[in-house]
Parts: C-alpha cells; sequence; structure tokens
C-alpha cells in the first residue's frame, strides 16, 4: 500500500470564533450530537493518554459516560495500569477523532474518581454480564489463558446465581476535569481550523492557532 500516495481534502464544515460558542462544554455537546447524527461507530469512544513519570505515554481507547461544564466521566478498573498511572500523575489527555466529521477534539484534564455513589448507580444501570465481567476480570494484570478467563467469568456467574453483584471496591467512574479543549476541524488545502479553550481564573478564554 502506498500511503504517501493517499490524500484527500477536508470540506465538511468550518469552525470559526463567531460560530463556536463560548463556553466549551457547549461546543463540545454540539460536536457529539452531531457525531452520534452522522453515525460515527463509537462516537462517545475516547483516547485516554496518561504519563507516569519516566515512563512512556499510555493510551487506549475508554467510552465517554457523561459530562458536565467543568470535564468528562468514563468508568474503569481502580488498579489496572491506567489507575496506576493516574495515580501517579493526573494529568491526563482525552482525545476523540471523528474521520466522517472531519474532526478531533484534544482535551488536557486533571483526572479524580468519582463519588463512590456515581460509581455504584452506574454499575448497577449496566447489563448483568458486563457488571459479572468486571467482577471476574482483574483489568491488565496477566492471565495465562482465554480458558481461565472464562472458567473465572463462570465462577462468579455461579455463585451470584442470578443476583446482581456489588459494584466491586476496585471499580468505578473518573472526572477529567478539564483545564485545555482543542476543537479542530479538517479544511481545505490543510488551512484547517483550531480553535482552543484554555481555562484559568476568569472562565475559559479561545485562541486560535495556526494549522
Ligand atoms: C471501543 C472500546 C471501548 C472501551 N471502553 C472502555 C471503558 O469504558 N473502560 C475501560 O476501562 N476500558 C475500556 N476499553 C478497554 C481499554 O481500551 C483498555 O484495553 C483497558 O481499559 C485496559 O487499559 P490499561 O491496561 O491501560 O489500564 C475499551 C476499548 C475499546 C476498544
Amino acid at each position: 500500500m502506498e500511503l504517501n500516495k493517499i490524500r484527500r481534502e477536508y470540506r465538511y464544515s468550518a469552525l470559526t470564533r463567531k460560530n463556536a460558542t463560548a463556553h466549551p462544554a457547549d461546543q463540545f455537546r454540539i460536536w457529539l450530537n452531531e457525531a452520534r447524527q452522522a453515525n460515527v461507530n463509537d462516537f462517545s469512544a475516547m483516547n485516554l493518554i496518561t504519563c507516569s513519570p519516566g515512563e512512556f505515554p499510555q493510551s487506549r481507547i475508554v467510552l465517554l459516560k457523561d459530562y458536565n461544564k467543568d470535564g468528562f466521566t468514563f468508568f474503569s478498573n481502580y488498579t489496572s495500569a491506567k489507575a496506576k498511572a493516574m495515580e501517579l500523575n493526573n494529568k491526563v489527555g482525552l482525545h476523540f477523532f471523528w474521520p466522517e466529521l472531519e474532526r478531533q477534539i484534544r482535551i488536557e484534564g486533571l483526572a479524580e474518581k468519582t463519588p463512590r455513589q456515581v460509581s455504584e448507580d452506574y454499575f448497577k444501570s449496566r447489563p448483568l454480564d458486563s457488571q459479572i465481567a468486571a467482577c471476574a476480570s482483574s483489568q491488565s494484570s496477566e492471565i495465562d489463558s482465554r480458558e481461565t478467563l472464562e472458567k473465572q467469568y463462570q465462577k462468579v456467574k455461579d455463585l451470584l446465581a442470578g443476583q446482581a453483584p456489588e459494584c466491586p471496591e476496585n471499580w468505578g467512574g473518573y472526572f477529567v476535569r478539564a483545564v485545555r479543549i482543542e476543537f479542530w476541524q479538517g479544511r481545505e488545502n490543510r488551512l484547517h481550523d483550531r480553535l482552543v479553550y484554555v481555562h484559568n481564573e476568569n472562565g475559559w478564554k479561545i485562541k486560535r492557532l495556526s494549522p
């Protein structure tokens, strides 16, 4: 495949200071809704980027489950690799890419655990099989085979005998309090639009960046 011969123009839309909202959460809501309407697969999937001091950055997909004017919530395992990284350095990145809309959103923020009640409420709302899987899997730890994993799952399922499990202590949400959010819209001739919202003591300030 000759990747260096593949080129395409970006013409879908534009992002200007005039049509951007004053608060980044409003701009985010508009773009998230448009991604959903455009039937982007897994439109709520985002890269979570962590970086433990002295280590390589690590990136993985997680699903956005909530957001508000201050930040973004996802759920995970509190003993996973990402959890360990966030304990050492809670400065994280979140990254959305919606190719159908020629858009990306880059977020920088500070991760904190959600209150226990938020984790429990969301855990309860998940399908029973997902709840069981969360109890059966020690996320990011080495496991000798697929068979072992399936046995662990079956063991938890049998023990519960149709009952829903409690939300495990080592499972819950993270809230990423945003400090910087960049909206990128592909444009013709590689003259893309980049508007970045930076948070300071007076609220959010918008700047345009060169593409
Ligand atoms: C589409 C998709 C959605 C995912 N959603 C989540 C999620 O919401 N929470 C989660 O912990 N892992 C999710 N994962 C799995 C993570 O990408 C990752 O494999 C896992 O969390 C372990 O990461 P870690 O070892 O860096 O902690 C998802 C993966 C994909 C591809």
